[in-house]
């Protein structure tokens, strides 16, 4: 299949994936979400590249979900045997990603914003799970993301009734990072970005690892999966360089090892 959908700009520590398909606003076909999948891979595999920033073309949406005329003859055998194993790749991305959302992210678009591991939105971001009101439900970890995220109670009304929340009510939530002016959130998710890509990589791989590890083990697990992965970076250079950068009282330069 002709790749057709991702952009990718390399902005070496960063890397900046957009979907780009914004005269369907960014709809998420099958075709689509294994390509962005292929280049999330590519990236966590590059040493150059220290943080992803995902985002979609235009001011218009983030992706306004699963493509509906795709989906909309589709058998339920395709369903259960078709592309969700590309979601699958992208949930196993090592390196942190910052989803960058500017108007809709619906649907597969909100589900997808939350495989990111911060969100950073325009404040004329809608968010919200209309499955509902095409008869269907979530697919890629809506019901479950949301529940861990923003509790109960706000799932069930935001699945229940299909319903849009602005930015500020997903910031109130906890489901947004920062709210940015209209126009501003891949300016504003690229300085995240950089930020975070000058910490130890080894270190937020860990970390991300850890937190995720926090939504499937019971907490007993996780402090020992935890410790385990603290232990761990006493193996590497930048432990060494970012201690020895504080006694000194000089800024650390992390080298990846
Ligand atoms: N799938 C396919 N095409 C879509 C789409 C989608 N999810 N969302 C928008 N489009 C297309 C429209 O069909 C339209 O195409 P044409 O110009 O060729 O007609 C184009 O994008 C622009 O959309 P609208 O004219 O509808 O734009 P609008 O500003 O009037 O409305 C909107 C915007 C409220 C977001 C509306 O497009 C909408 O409701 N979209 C569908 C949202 C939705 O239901 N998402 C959930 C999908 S199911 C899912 O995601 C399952 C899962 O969990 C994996």
């Amino acid at each position: 299949m002709p790749e057709q959908y991702i952009l990718v700009e390399r902005e070496d520590p960063i890397a900046v994936v957009t979907i780009n398909r914004p005269d369907k606003l960014n709809a998420l076909n099958w075709a689509l979400v294994a390509e962005m999948a292929g280049h999330l891979e590519t990236l966590d595999a590059d040493d150059a590249i220290r943080c992803i920033v995902l985002t979609g073309a235009g001011n218009k949406a983030f992706a306004a979900g699963a493509d509906i005329a795709e989906m909309s003859s589709a058998s339920a055998i395709d369903m259960a045997t078709g592309g969700f194993e590309s979601w699958d790749r992208i949930r196993r991305i090592k390196k942190p990603i910052i989803a960058a959302v500017g108007g809709y992210a619906l649907g597969g678009g909100n589900e997808l914003a939350m495989h990111a591991d911060m969100i950073v939105a325009s404040e004329n971001a809608k968010f919200g799970q209309p499955e509902i009101l095409l008869g269907i439900m979530c697919g890629a970890g809506g019901t479950q993301r949301l529940a861990r995220t923003i509790g109960k109670y706000r799932t069930m009304e935001l699945c229940l009734t299909g319903k849009q929340i602005t930015a500020q009510e997903a910031h109130d939530w906890g489901l947004v990072n920062q709210i940015v002016p209209a126009g501003q959130h891949l300016e504003e998710a690229k300085k995240l970005a950089r930020e975070v890509a000058k910490q130890a990589p080894h270190a937020a791989r860990f970390i991300k690892e850890a937190v995720l590890a926090a939504f499937e083990v019971p907490l007993q697990d996780g402090l020992m999966y935890e410790k385990r992965l603290f232990a761990l970076l006493f193996a590497t250079e930048d432990q060494k360089e970012g201690m020895r950068a504080f006694l000194a009282k000089e800024q650390p330069t992390f080298k990846g090892r």
